[in-house]
């Protein structure tokens, strides 16, 4: 029992799922652009891209999707292969450790399929060139032999559409980034859209979800739907076990108080950020390796996970020198705000 409550608590705070969350995640997956909740901007624009290529009776562009763990890069790339009546390859940048697994890919690949590549920054360089390549012309140089005998020989592929997905769309150098046709921003939700992804979750679960239950796990998501869910199914859990079996405001209280989100949604790992950078260091200006070795993570998941949002919640700011907090950090941990604060920090 015990061991499942650390592992509930790693799975509602880490970024990545682990097998039982994927599943739970898949089923509560929508399937259709319709059903996508929020991020108006990319769906408005996705669905032009769509409904062109639907018309033109040709495989949409390469899409890039880019932005924070869990807004739904995946659910979208998806959702792009189900509204094209699309086959979907899935790989990602760490798996393909070699440019022939790329090529192996590349050549079995059928017309219209849709190849989502996750993570797609973390493609090695060679891969990153035959990909390129392979986008714009849809011709891949497959090498048959070993040493001074080896032949590259051409094959052309049929079309296809890569949809690409990274949480560091920085890290793409320019001739991939520039093969994809069009490239959508996601930012993190707002609250209501959180509140219609939970009741939507809540229904799927077969839970009943009080309306204050649903915004107040809404308010705690960190603008993430895959938090949002996550949190659902605890306050399910404890509503079950402990509750009404209805996840009401108590079931949502203590749930949420179990599993360590403040009342801004930060997580263990955002509040240690921020507390490391405000009593260790000063508040700033620090590097993020520095921050990341003293609080024991990389520096990409302190980056890609905790950072994004706390720029966006103003806790952090960052600047030519490092990292600085925010004297609304120093508050949201209700610690006195250094008298040379601001000052100092923002000169
Ligand atoms: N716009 C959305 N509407 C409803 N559910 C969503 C939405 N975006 C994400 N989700 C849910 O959040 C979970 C994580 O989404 P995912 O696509 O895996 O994120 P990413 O690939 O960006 O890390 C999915 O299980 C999905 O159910
Ligand atoms: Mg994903």
């Amino acid at each position: 029992m015990a061991d499942d409550g650390a592992r509930g608590l790693e799975a509602v705070l880490a970024a990545e799922a682990d097998e039982i969350e994927r599943a739970a995640e898949a089923a509560l997956r929508p399937r259709r652009l319709a059903e996508f909740v929020g991020q108006r901007v990319v769906r408005d624009q996705l669905s032009l891209v769509l409904d062109a290529a639907v018309a033109r009776r040709r495989p949409p562009d390469h899409v890039l999707l880019s932005g924070p763990p869990g807004l739904g890069k995946t659910t979208l790339a998806m959702i792009i292969a189900g509204e094209v009546g699309a086959a979907l390859r899935l790989t990602s940048g760490p798996a393909i450790t070699h440019a022939g697994d790329l090529a192996a890919i590349l050549s079995s690949l059928q017309e219209n399929d849709v190849l989502f590549i996750d993570e797609i920054h973390r493609l090695a360089r060679p891969a990153e060139e035959m990909l390129y390549l392979a986008m714009e012309d849809f011709r891949v140089d497959v090498v048959v032999g070993k040493g001074a005998g080896a032949t590259a020989i051409p094959l052309s592929l049929p079309p296809f559409t890569v949809v690409g997905a990274t949480t560091r769309a920085g890290l793409l150098p320019a001739p991939l980034r520039d093969r994809f046709g069009f490239t959508g921003h996601m930012d993190f939700y707002e609250v209501e859209d959180l509140e219609r992804v939970l009741s939507r979750s809540a229904r799927l679960l077969g839970i009943p979800l009080e309306e204050e239950a649903g915004h107040e796990i809404a308010g705690r998501s960190r603008g993430t739907p895959r938090i949002a869910n996550r949190l659902l199914r605890r306050v399910q859990d404890w509503a079950q076990v402990r509750g009404t079996g209805v996840a009401d405001v108590a079931a949502a209280h203590a749930a949420l108080t179990v599993f360590e989100v403040d009342p801004r949604g930060l997580d263990r790992l955002d509040r240690a950020v921020l507390r490391t950078l405000c009593t260790r260091f000063a508040g700033g200006p620090v590097g993020l390796t520095s921050i990341a070795m003293a609080i024991g993570e990389e520096p990409e998941t302190v980056e890609t996970v905790a950072e994004p949002f706390l720029l966006r919640e103003g806790f952090l700011s960052r600047t030519p020198r490092g990292r600085v907090a925010t004297p609304a950090a120093w508050e949201h941990l209700g610690l006195p705000v250094p008298d040379s604060g601001p000052s100092r920090l923002f000169d």
